[in-house]
């Protein structure tokens, strides 16, 4: 079992970077391996929308992007973390993601297993949450939750650890996701995959 663990924030060290830690510390402990991606400090440009990635298969910009895409498709499972940012995700990591899902078309990322964790001072997490779900319920991606919304609080880099609830949190979600990924790779042995059919596109327009 393989999970990619995505770190949106511009700070290598800061909480994100802690919350994360903590959820590596539990899929190492359940003998997953983790792939650690830090992404928000990194100069990553927005998608232009020139979909040349439909015809192929990988994006215009040649960067960081292009090189998730095998880890993606490699993976059992996807943990994007982020700071709230204006109630929403850091906005390199939303750059970064809009163009790894829509470039990875081809990657089938069915019952892959996705949990988004947010950090922040005080405001704006469930919005920022529920951002970075839809990039895996657009996907097929089955997401894993806690006892809890994945927030946890915190401003100073590793504040976060005093969050009691929050870290225990985070540690519940990787638990559950481990489960998970376990038993969706049980149901893939003994039933495959669900059939798929012959993708509609109906635009709305005459
Ligand atoms: C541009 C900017 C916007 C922010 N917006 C919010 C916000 O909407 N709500 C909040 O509670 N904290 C907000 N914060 C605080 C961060 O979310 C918080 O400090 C977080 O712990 C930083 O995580 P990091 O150390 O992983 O970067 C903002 C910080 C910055 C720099």
């Amino acid at each position: 079992m393989k999970v990619l663990l995505i770190n949106g924030s511009p700070h290598a060290s800061g909480n994100t970077a802690t919350v994360l830690d903590e959820m590596k510390r539990v899929f190492e402990e359940e003998g997953v391996e983790v792939v650690l991606l830090q992404v928000g400090n990194q100069a990553l440009r927005g998608c232009v929308g020139c979909r040349s990635c439909l015809k192929t298969g990988k994006c215009a910009f040649d960067d960081l992007v292009n090189e998730t895409v095998p880890l993606l498709a490699e993976c059992d499972g996807v943990v994007v973390g982020s700071p709230v940012y204006y109630a929403a995700p850091n906005g390199t990591l939303v750059s970064f993601l809009d163009r790894l899902f829509y470039s990875s078309g081809t990657t089938d990322k069915r019952m892959k297993v996705g949990a988004s964790v947010v950090v922040a001072r005080r405001g704006g997490l469930s919005s920022a949450m529920d951002q970075l779900n839809k990039y895996f319920s657009i996907s097929g991606m089955p997401i894993a939750s806690s006892q809890y919304w994945n927030d946890v609080h915190g401003m100073r880099p590793g504040e976060v650890a005093e969050d009691g609830e929050g870290m225990q949190t985070v540690r519940t979600l990787a638990r559950n996701m481990v489960f998970l990924m376990k038993s969706i790779a049980l149901g893939k042995e003994a039933y495959g995959l669900p059939e798929k059919e012959t993708r509609v596109w109906t635009n709305f327009v005459r």
